[in-house]
């Protein structure tokens, strides 16, 4: 079974734990980057954050190479902004074919999640979307179980 574990992360909380999950999975792995840089300003971050996810921002990622019909199965994960995913996952899913792939949300986040698991459905239309894993930081420490996480890995198959 070949896997693609597919992430955006800005603070770093997302990538390492697609690292960790695609080592475990034996999967390939994508990071997707934007082309501008965010601001290092926690307080400007959120509020450009804000004004990105309120006006459906697409931004431009930088140059990637992907064949998803390589693959039975797809990770995507994100951090969660404002109550979605971040506008630079929004930008992957967009203008893709989903239909017929299994693909597997996951997202990190600080207690909220809001609408995004409705939010990858409709972003992920005709794919086979199983249940988002959500796991949450405090502080840059993650304090969802490890048990948690394999149990949703174990759903891939
Ligand atoms: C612009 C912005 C908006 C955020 N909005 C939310 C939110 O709505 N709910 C939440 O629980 N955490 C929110 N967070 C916290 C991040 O989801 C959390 O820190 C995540 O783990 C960061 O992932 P990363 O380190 O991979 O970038 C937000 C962070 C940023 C920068």
């Amino acid at each position: 079974m070949k896997i693609l574990v597919v992430y955006y992360s800005l603070e770093g909380n997302t990538r390492a734990l697609a690292r960790r999950m695609a080592k475990q999975l034996k999967a390939d792995v994508l990071e997707i980057r934007t082309v501008k840089t965010y601001p290092d300003d926690r307080d400007v971050l959120l509020g450009l954050g804000q004004q990105e996810v309120k006006t459906g921002y697409i931004p431009q990622l930088q140059p990637y190479r992907v064949d998803l019909d390589k693959y039975d199965a797809i990770l995507l994960g994100s951090p969660v902004w404002w109550s979605t995913f971040a506008p630079a996952m929004k930008s992957f899913m967009k203008g893709k074919n989903w239909a017929g792939r299994k693909v597997y949300p996951f997202v990190t986040n600080g207690g909220t999640l809001g609408h995004t698991p409705s939010d990858f459905r409709k972003a992920l239309k005709g794919a086979e979307v199983a249940p988002v894993l959500s796991v949450y930081f405090e502080d840059r420490i993650q304090q969802t179980e490890e048990s948690d996480i394999k149990e949703w890995l174990s759903l891939i198959g």
